[in-house]
């Protein structure tokens, strides 16, 4: 029988990538199977977020947890929306985009970085992972795949956004599933 591991999230877009990427050798439980609400974001960087995340998973359940938080980082707007990024433009993901397209009109600067940081802990004490994907902020929306910024962002080294992808790709190339293998290696060398 596999592991059990709490990804702390309510997010069931993440679940089922951390599902691709962890599911050989977990069984990854989310906040969904236990009933519980997310806990409230109130740090002001991913890592501390991420903190909360994990502590927050663990005092609920006694399961190893894994607190996540992604932002995307956009350098023509100083680094915005970053920790931000589900607030930032205040709406839902389509609109959220919509509004990140505008703001960037006739912007040639299009750099932008997807960020994820992973707090894990046991009870005992907090390891960090991060994971980032360079790229660029599209002109218009591609793809239907994906959830949130993936239609309006294409990783560099490509040439169609992460929701043009099958989630396969995303996850090989992907901020998360960067964390996510770092923490796997880590976790092997534990062993
Ligand atoms: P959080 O990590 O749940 O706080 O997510 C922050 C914001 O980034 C939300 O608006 C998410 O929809 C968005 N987001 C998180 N991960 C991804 C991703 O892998 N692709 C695109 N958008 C993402």
């Amino acid at each position: 029988m596999h592991p059990r591991i709490l990804v702390a999230t309510s997010n069931l877009h993440k679940v089922r990538e951390i599902r691709e990427i962890l599911g050989p050798c977990f069984k990854v439980l989310s906040l969904v199977d236990f009933g519980l609400p997310s806990p409230e974001e109130t740090g002001d960087s991913l890592k501390e977020n991420a903190r909360i995340k994990a502590e927050y998973g663990w005092r609920k359940t006694g399961l190893m947890s894994i607190g996540e938080d992604t932002g995307l980082f956009v350098k023509a707007l100083k680094w915005a929306p970053g920790v931000y990024s589900a607030r930032f433009f205040g709406g839902d993901a389509k609109e959220n985009r919509k509004r990140l397209l505008y703001l960037m009109e006739g912007e040639r600067d299009r750099y932008a970085e997807f960020r994820t940081v992973l707090a894990v802990y046991d009870g005992k004490s907090v390891r960090y992972f991060e994971g980032i994907l360079p790229g660029w902020i599209t002109l218009k929306e591609r793809g239907r795949g994906g959830f949130g910024y993936d239609p309006i962002f294409i990783p560099e080294g490509h040439t169609i956004t992460l929701a043009e992808m099958e989630s396969f790709q995303k996850n090989a190339i992907s901020h998360r599933g960067r964390a996510f293998r770092k923490f796997l290696k880590w976790l092997v060398k534990k062993l």
